[in-house]
């Protein structure tokens, strides 16, 4: 039971959240909007950099296994670090204008926002797929979809970990 909670959390919260950013970020540039509304093969890269732009799960406590050295700091093991995934994916050295979102970002497959390794996210094709459909349907079935200027500008959540529009109004 608790297992089946555990996944319905990873698997729902997150893409959710990734799916209601993304739309965000791309109503609020429509220019983007209508670059993948004509044309669909940008899709794939709209949904990498949305995934590394607005991490959905900004961050993960981990427990260190051995001693080790991470950026010249010496942790012991069973140290408590938190591995921060959003700060990672927008890190200055890594990409140019980290800061920006940009669906034509060349060569971003291999951000953190799923993890890495070992236990980096089963679900990371499952949730590329979903976010990968919404884009191509809404795209084509509601082109003009924009955010509603009469409701409040959307919020984010107030969380320090889960990236996601509290509220999202759109109109078409
Ligand atoms: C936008 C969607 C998603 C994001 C951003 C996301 C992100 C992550 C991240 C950052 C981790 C930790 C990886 C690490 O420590 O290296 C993780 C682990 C995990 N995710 Fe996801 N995930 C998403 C969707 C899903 C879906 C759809 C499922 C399942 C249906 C899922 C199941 C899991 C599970 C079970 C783990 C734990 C893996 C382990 O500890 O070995 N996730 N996810």
């Amino acid at each position: 039971m608790t297992s089946l909670q555990n996944l319905l959390i990873a698997g729902f919260l997150t893409t959710s959240a990734l799916i209601g950013t993304t739309l965000l970020h791309l109503l609020r540039d429509r220019r983007q909007w209508r670059m993948l509304r004509d044309d669909p093969s940008l899709v794939p890269a709209a949904v990498e950099e949305a995934a590394r732009h607005d991490t959905a799960i900004q961050a993960f406590r981990r427990t260190t296994t051995g001693p080790v050295t991470l950026a010249g700091t010496k942790l012991p093991a069973g140290a408590t670090v938190l591995v921060a995934f959003g700060a990672a994916n927008r890190d200055e050295e890594r990409y140019e204008r980290a800061d920006e979102f940009d669906i034509t970002r060349p060569g971003n497959r291999h951000h953190l926002a799923f993890g890495h390794g070992p236990h980096g996210c089963p679900g990371s094709r499952l949730a590329r797929e979903q976010l990968r459909l919404t884009l191509e349907l809404f795209t084509r079935r509601l082109p003009e979809l924009r955010l509603d200027e009469d409701r409040p500008s959307p919020r984010m959540r107030p969380t320090l970990i889960h990236r996601s529009p509290q509220d999202l109004y759109v109109t078409w």
